[in-house]
């Protein structure tokens, strides 16, 4: 146990590292207040930061998105992305999915971008893969079942990038209503698996709602 365990997990050091984060150009920025406005639950600016680093050095030529919401992390991925790649992104909700079709349209990516309709569940057994980078952002009870889908499409040396792992702090201090109870659970659960799995070399970071980043193989 650290001495200082709670030497940078503080809203002064949060709000210190809020505000050297760098400006988003007006494309994102407009999602960000769209989403605002219409309740959309998009990545974090700092998550999104830490998401555009690991594309930029793994230079991914495969990836694959585990709900996509409006499509701002596929634009934060793509702009780090070449003309090979290929981003393939699955989303339930038609509506928001036209909205995220909208979006990435404007940001004339030069990297592909294929939308899946359906619950990820039933769509990820249908992608042939396969990945070399993964973001898991979806239903936090199902967190576990889509590993076991992705694991077997994945490239040695791929990345899985997973948000909200320390879910509003209720992975440590337990749920806070009867409505995150299975959700927390699912996700200690996961957590657990991630870091302990041999084929995975797992680190957890206190970044947004917490993040985890995996190297598989
Ligand atoms: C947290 S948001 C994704 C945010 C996005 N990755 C970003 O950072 O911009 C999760 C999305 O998953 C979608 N979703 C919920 N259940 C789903 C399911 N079973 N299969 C696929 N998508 C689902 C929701 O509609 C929502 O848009």
């Amino acid at each position: 146990m650290k001495s200082r365990i709670d030497a940078i997990l503080q809203k002064s050091q949060a709000e210190y590292l809020d505000s050297i984060l760098p400006p988003r150009d007006p494309l994102l920025q407009k999602m960000e207040r769209y989403a605002e406005e219409h309740g959309h639950p998009i990545a974090d600016p700092e998550v999104a930061q830490l998401m555009r680093l690991l594309v930029r050095v793994s230079s991914p030529t495969r990836v694959l998105e585990i709900g996509t919401n409006i499509g701002y992390s596929v634009i934060v991925m793509g702009r780090e992305c070449g003309p090979d790649a290929r981003i393939e992104t699955i989303e339930i909700d038609p509506g928001t999915l036209d909205s995220a079709r909208s979006f990435v349209r404007e940001a004339e990516l030069s990297a592909q971008v294929v939308f899946h309709e359906g619950a990820a569940l039933e769509v990820i057994p249908r992608l042939s893969g396969p990945f070399d980078f993964v973001f898991i952002d979806c239903v936090k009870t199902e967190y576990g079942d889509y590993l076991d889908l992705v694991l077997p499409l994945l490239t040695p040396g791929a990345l899985i990038f997973c948000d909200n792992l320390l879910w509003k702090g209720q992975i440590a201090d337990g749920p806070r209503s009867e409505r995150d109870v299975a959700s927390t659970a699912a996700l200690a659960a996961f957590n657990q698996r991630m870091t302990t799995d041999p084929r995975l070399l797992t680190t957890i970071l206190p970044v947004g709602d917490g993040v985890g980043i995996s190297v598989f193989g």
